[in-house]
């Protein structure tokens, strides 16, 4: 046994905040662009069951309570977002990548998620932004993608993640933000081979780089980040933090996380399976759908992407499996 003294320090002062996804034009990118907006403009539409406003269901920090403790009268909820002070999603700044060059408007309703009456509402603002154009490297994704890939970076890889370097740098200038964030929300990547000498280390991960050697765009785009002081989030399930990636973070101080956003059906299917399994019942098979992922799910249709996501989502079920020897 031993002990460790940790001292948090804790950042009152509330930056300005930009947010830039890698990945903009897709569903999840124009979706929560358009969501943020529709509640910053306070927008009410009608569907086919009623008027529908804008509000924040479903953010765990805008929308949940936390129980302080129990007073003489009961226990004391507050709002998650109230425990310190933090960003609002309403004042975040979005900017982007996207192999794809629509605009988020054109790209909005090529998502085909929101009901007509709001799009048509959010059209004017959402047209004016408009993706930066992204690396492609067609090997690391479906080939069926390749029909929307018109919005791209050329010259060595070296000069693109320069690029992107610029991007950050440009956007944090003409925005007036404080602080950026980069998100991976683009198509899942293959996986990329662990190879000594080429990405087990920050140093032979840069030297891969200078040498156009294989680096994922994701890997590329994390690089590019951590080289800016930016934090990098993954929102899908490829291996983009490669162990020179993780070095590298770790020696400029600067956060890396994520693996596949599992947000939705993926917490549900694992509590599920937790349950099922406590209840002495074994689940045999485990089946999903892609809820609003038209292109994902094209892009999932080709195998060697499709294995990056069922590893991702096999893993949060292992803890279960491995735990009840005696059922499995
Ligand atoms: N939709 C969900 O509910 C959900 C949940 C968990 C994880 N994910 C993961 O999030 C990612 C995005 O999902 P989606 O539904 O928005 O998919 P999507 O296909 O609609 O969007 C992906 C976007 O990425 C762009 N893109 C591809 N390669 C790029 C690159 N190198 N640089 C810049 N842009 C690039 C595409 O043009 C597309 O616009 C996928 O990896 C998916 O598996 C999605």
């Amino acid at each position: 046994p031993g002990s460790t003294r940790f001292t948090f320090r804790t950042g009152r002062q509330v930056p300005r905040l930009g947010v830039m996804l890698v990945g903009w034009g897709g569903n999840n990118g124009t979706t929560v662009t358009a969501a943020v907006l529709a509640n910053k403009l306070g927008l009410s539409w009608m569907t086919k069951t009623g008027r529908k406003k804008a509000n924040y269901y479903g953010s765990l920090l805008q929308a949940s309570t936390v129980c302080l403790g129990t007073s003489p009268t009961g226990d004391v909820y507050v709002p998650f977002r109230d425990l310190l002070p933090m960003v609002h999603p309403n004042d975040i700044i979005f900017d982007g990548w996207d192999i794809s060059s629509l605009n988020l408007a054109e790209a909005m309703r090529r998502a085909e998620v929101l009901d007509w009456p709001l799009q048509e509402q959010l059209w004017p603002h959402m047209e004016k932004m408009r993706p930066r154009p992204s690396i492609y490297i067609p090997e690391f994704i479906a080939a069926n993608q390749e029909e929307r890939a018109d919005n791209v970076l050329r010259g060595s890889m070296a000069e693109q993640v320069e690029q992107i370097r610029r991007d950050i740098r440009d956007f944090k200038e003409t925005s007036g933000v404080d602080k950026v964030i980069v998100l991976w929300t683009a198509n899942t990547e293959r996986f990329c081979d662990v190879v000594p000498g080429l990405n087990d280390t920050a140093d032979n991960l840069l030297g891969a780089i200078e040498r156009g050697l294989e680096v994922s765009p994701s890997t590329l785009f994390a690089v590019a980040s951590i080289l800016e002081g930016c934090a990098y989030i993954n929102g899908s399930p490829q291996n983009t933090f490669v162990p020179g990636a993780v070095e590298l973070a770790a020696q400029r101080r600067v956060f890396i996380c994520g693996d596949d956003f599992k947000s939705g059906q993926t917490k549900l299917k694992s509590v599920l399976v937790d349950f099922l399994v406590g209840a002495g019942l074994k689940t045999t098979s485990i089946v999903s759908y892609n809820h609003l992922g038209n292109n994902d799910g094209k892009n999932l249709s080709a195998p060697q992407q499709f294995r990056s996501k069922e590893i991702s989502k096999s893993n949060v079920v292992d803890d279960t499996v491995q735990a009840n020897p005696v059922l499995y």
